[in-house]
């Protein structure tokens, strides 16, 4: 006679009535992140600054074609795909490691380098994950705004909030969603400025503005930089990014990380996708084409926008933002409403031109 096993399911208001555990101060404080990230599918998607035509045809014959049954059973081995990576970036395998996606890499320099109540500083508005983990992490985190004047970057207001406790420094250059970049001078100041702090500099959008903070790599002990897959690579599902920074920084990181954090499929494709740099090539050149056409048209519908260093420009519609994106969303067209953060922006990924024009052209029907 079979086992019949009895459980007793408690129904699911149950549950959470009779939860119990609290959880740690940082997380009851901290406000739940939701990006609007469904039903996506099937739209012109300019609202997260992924490449709008998909990753390259290489890289997914590759994992059509290439992928062996093995290759998914075995625990990932990464040395192949970082040997190659280092050599593709011009640094040591020791100088970097690959991470699932950039915010395991902000999040690996926060538990690394920051304590509780740690000073961490972020910009505002930036890239949300910064304030996130270092929350999570149960930092003290400190804003500064970007300047009124053209959202430009705040370097002296940095530098004065400086303090010997700060220990965390997150700069998104170029900014998301500002689009406003600073020069590698800069940087340098804010690194000498801070040499207690690790300053994670996030490259996510180099490709589009070319400044990097890589070569200078040995010359400050406190610098760190991340790229991604995730943006110019048309990969942000896969999860793939990489953090660089000094050797024995990178000791300390490692440690730090979970051995298995980025999937295999992730680090070959990643490894096959430096292979061939012409899609990436061409795909700047069409998104900076695609650029200079959308500021023409916003100019001509009198539509006051920041000039982006990246791939994404920062509208700004007043009173209308949230109206703007839901009739563009109507139209089959995503955007991102970011006035909880900057009152009536709204930011506009850049596709190619024949999707700027679909978009213009919406944009004229309804401003
Ligand atoms: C500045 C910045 N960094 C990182 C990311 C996310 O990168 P990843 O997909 O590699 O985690 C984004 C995505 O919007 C971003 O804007």
């Amino acid at each position: 006679m079979p086992v019949q096993w009895r459980f007793d399911l408690p129904s699911s208001s149950k549950t959470a009535q009779e939860t119990r555990l609290q959880p740690r101060n940082a997380v009851l404080e901290m406000a739940a992140y939701h990006p609007p990230s469904s039903g996506r599918r099937n739209k012109l998607r300019l609202d997260f600054n992924e490449n709008t035509v998909g990753c390259p045809p290489h890289v997914l014959d590759f994992i059509k074609r290439y992928l062996t049954a093995a290759d998914l059973s075995i625990y990932p081995e990464y040395e192949a795909a970082r040997e190659d990576l280092a050599v593709y970036f011009r640094v040591r395998p020791e100088e970097m490691t690959l991470t699932n996606g950039t915010d395991e890499a902000i999040q690996l320099v926060v538990n690394t380098f920051v304590d509780d109540d740690d000073e961490v500083l972020i910009l505002r508005p930036s890239y949300a994950m910064y304030r996130f983990y270092a929350q999570l992490a149960g930092a003290s985190v400190h804003e500064i705004d970007f300047r009124v004047e053209k959202l430009a970057f705040p370097l002296e207001e940095i530098l004065n909030r400086i303090t010997p406790a700060t220990r965390g420094i997150f700069i998104s250059n170029p900014n998301n969603p500002t689009g406003t970049g600073t020069t590698a001078a800069a940087l340098e100041k804010i690194l000498l400025h801070a040499p207690n702090a690790a300053v994670l500099v996030d490259e996510a959008y180099y490709e589009f503005c070319g400044i990097t903070m890589l070569p200078l790599l040995h010359k400050h002990q406190n610098l760190f930089v991340s790229r991604t897959f995730s943006k110019i690579y048309g990969m942000a599902g896969l999860r793939c990014g990489v953090l660089f920074s000094q050797a024995g920084n990178m000791g300390h990181i490692r440690k730090a990380q979970s051995p298995y954090s980025v999937n295999i499929l992730a680090a070959m494709a990643a490894r096959i996708a430096v292979q061939d740099h012409t899609f990436v090539e061409e795909f700047v050149v069409e998104i900076l084409a695609a650029k200079e056409l959308l500021y023409v048209g916003l100019e001509k519908l009198g539509i006051p926008y920041i000039e982006s260093k990246a791939n994404f420009v920062l509208i700004d519609a007043g009173a209308r933002s949230l109206e703007i994106r839901d009739e563009l969303r109507k139209r089959g067209i995503l955007v991102r409403e970011r006035g909880y953060e900057l009152p009536g922006s709204v930011r506009i990924t850049v596709g190619t031109r024949d999707q700027i024009r679909q978009l213009l052209a919406e944009l004229q029907e309804i401003w």
